[in-house]
């Protein structure tokens, strides 16, 4: 699985797919561990991460960490990407057909993870799952999607533009681990079958 990750990352590193190859420095095809039970989808790169390749390390991503951690969790043990792998000039919201171009590789990502849970960092992520609903009025509530729960979460960005955000983010983080604890076992965690004895 890890290798999958990998060749599927390389292949976003080269992508042309879009016009956003044009003006990327680095494609960013998103971090964290292949046996990751939780995996967070944010909208797009933005300066830092384009530069250095990662997801979520510019400010955004320093208040992320953070909520993880409140939450007693670590980059280590999730996935993090989001939904175009390169930067919009500007940092502009990624077009329909962008989001389009890219939705390859995130189902793949989906795919090869199986997460359990998916939090939706933001308006544009939900759409990817819940077209029609409002991140005001979903975030904080799990939603089954396919074999997977949707958590919708306000993106970490507003509540840097936005401080009277900051404590929904903080308050719904909280509800990480225990939905973590009650979702159903995934494909990849089910108990093998035993071999029986044959007589
Ligand atoms: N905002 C995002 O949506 N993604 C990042 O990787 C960084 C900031
Ligand atoms: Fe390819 Fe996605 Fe980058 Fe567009 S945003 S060039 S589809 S990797």
């Amino acid at each position: 699985m890890e290798e999958e990750l990998k060749t599927l990352a390389q292949r976003i590193s080269v992508c042309k797919d879009c016009p956003l190859s044009r003006n990327r420095t680095h494609a960013v095809p998103g971090d964290g561990s292949s046996s990751a039970r939780i995996m967070f989808i944010g909208e797009a790169p933005g300066f830092y991460e384009d530069q250095q390749g990662r997801p979520f390390v510019g400010p955004a991503g320093k208040f992320l960490d953070e909520l993880l951690s409140s939450a007693g969790m670590s980059r280590g043990e999730v996935f993090i990407t989001n939904m175009v792998k390169c930067r919009p000039p500007e940092n502009r919201d990624p077009m329909p057909g962008e989001v389009e171009a890219c939705r390859q590789y995130l189902d793949k990502q989906i795919q090869i993870l199986k997460p359990r849970v998916i939090v939706a960092l933001g308006r544009h992520s939900l759409a990817k799952f819940f077209p029609q609903e409002s991140i005001s009025k979903l975030r904080g509530k799990p939603r089954q999607w396919n074999d997977t729960i949707i958590y919708p979460m306000f993106h970490p960005a507003a509540a840097l533009h936005n401080q009277g955000l900051r404590h929904y983010l903080e308050e719904d983080i909280k509800g990480l681990p225990l939905l973590l604890k009650e979702a159903p076992l995934g494909e990849k965690e089910q108990p093998q079958p035993q071999q029986l004895p044959m007589f």
